[in-house]
């Protein structure tokens, strides 16, 4: 694609592909031209999905074009400065090592159920403050919600326990925003809720729309970097030798960041054209579907040089794999301080995993267009 057809139409998805480093950029550079809203996705608006219906999350901040968009920013970024992340670093660590612990007390595990996932919604589940009771049902709504996502995205349907979980958590989230206003407490919710410096609280249906993007946005991804993360190192045998002889902080984070590149959690972004724009040799028209495919930016050699090599020493700046421009990943510091700390507290347990014999030779990665990491592993 990136050589040939750089601009590619794919008929199936009813949009139009972009996959060089440049063009990504330059389409996510340039919001004014390729708009977040009323994105189509095989022909579909994606507002038209029962389970975002049932939410009352008619719009949520990935999915909307300034000055709406720089309002909401401006408001969530507040809880998610680099300050009040890195305060999250020994809980981080605590649970991890916890995870980790429970994990390795087995000679056989599956990654990705007993570390990679539970590390992410239990830490999302604490910011928000989340009581601890309602735990469980906060695990089953995110983990329903998250395969809405997957299946409404592929078959166009909603599933009805799913629909389900979307109301009960509906319904609960307004129940605990209602009480942190009244109530303020330390968590992410009661700062969202509250008048801070004069700048404006969210409204409910905004702590909503907020609190569910957080979750689709926030947990499967990070989910994906850990599998993706353990998956090059165990198919790399000697960087991941080089990484036990030196698993230092400044060395989980280079991994990361390599498999961030190698592996993109997230394959690919949508847009529409707000006008006709001509770019690499073509033309789009206006008012049309653009998916900018992230991974394949990430490996350009025009960009990375020898990109198919997992080199966790090499030069990674301006990876694109949390996007570009003004919706740039709000949770890129938070994934990037749970990713390394659970890799270091695996490292310093279990330096020498390996595949499973039972682990089929071909990962099985759930077929998403535009997730990619284990399902099991
Ligand atoms: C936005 C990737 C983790 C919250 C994005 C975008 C990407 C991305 C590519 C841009 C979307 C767009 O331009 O349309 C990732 C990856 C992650 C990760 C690869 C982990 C490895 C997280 C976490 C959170 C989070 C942990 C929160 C707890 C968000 C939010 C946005 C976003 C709120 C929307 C920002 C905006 O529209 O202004 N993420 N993400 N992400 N991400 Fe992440």
């Amino acid at each position: 694609l990136r050589d040939k057809a750089p601009l590619h139409y794919d008929a199936k998805l009813k949009a139009h592909v972009l996959s060089r480093y440049e063009d990504v950029a330059f389409v996510l550079k340039n919001h004014a031209l390729f708009s977040s809203t009323k994105i189509r996705i095989a022909g579909k608006l994606q507002e038209e999905r029962a389970s975002v219906k049932e939410l009352g999350s008619v719009s949520n901040l990935v999915s909307m074009d300034p000055p709406v968009h720089t309002r909401l920013r401006g408001l969530v970024s507040r809880s998610f400065t680099p300050k009040q992340i890195n305060a999250m670093e020994p809980r981080v660590r605590e649970l991890s090592r916890e995870l980790v612990a429970e994990m390795t007390s087995r000679s056989e595990f599956d990654f990705m159920d007993a570390l990679a996932s539970p590390l992410p919604v239990t830490i999302i589940a604490e910011m928000l403050g989340i009581d601890p009771v309602r735990r469980r049902d906060f695990k089953r709504w995110s983990d329903n919600l998250i395969q809405s996502n997957n299946a409404t995205l592929q078959s166009g349907e909603t599933p009805e326990e799913v629909i389900r979980s979307a109301k009960e958590m509906l319904a609960y989230m307004t129940e605990v925003a209602e009480a942190r206003r009244r109530e303020p407490r330390g968590d992410l919710i009661s700062l969202l809720v509250q008048e801070i410096d004069g700048v404006a609280a969210l409204t409910p249906p905004e702590v909503n729309s907020f609190t569910t993007l957080l979750l689709i946005a926030g947990n499967e991804t990070t989910t994906n970097l850990l599998g993706n993360a353990l998956t090059a190192l165990i198919r790399n045998p000697g960087e991941y030798e080089a990484f036990r002889r030196d698993p230092s902080p400044a060395a989980c984070s280079a991994i990361c960041e390599e498999t961030l590149r190698y592996d993109s959690p997230v394959i690919g972004l949508f847009r529409r054209t707000t006008q006709e724009v001509e770019m690499s040799g073509g033309k789009l028209p206006a008012d049309t579907s653009v998916m900018v495919l992230l991974a394949s930016a990430n490996h350009d050699p025009r960009k990375f040089p020898e990109p198919e090599r997992f080199d966790p020493t090499r030069d990674t700046h301006g990876l694109m794999s949390f996007g570009h421009g003004i919706h740039f990943c709000l949770g890129a510091p938070l994934s990037r301080l749970e990713a390394p700390v659970a890799l270091r507290e695996l490292m310093e347990r279990a330096p020498r995993l390996g595949f499973s014999p039972r682990q089929p030779q071909d990962i099985d990665y759930g077929g998403s267009f535009f997730l990619r990491g284990p399902k099991s592993l």
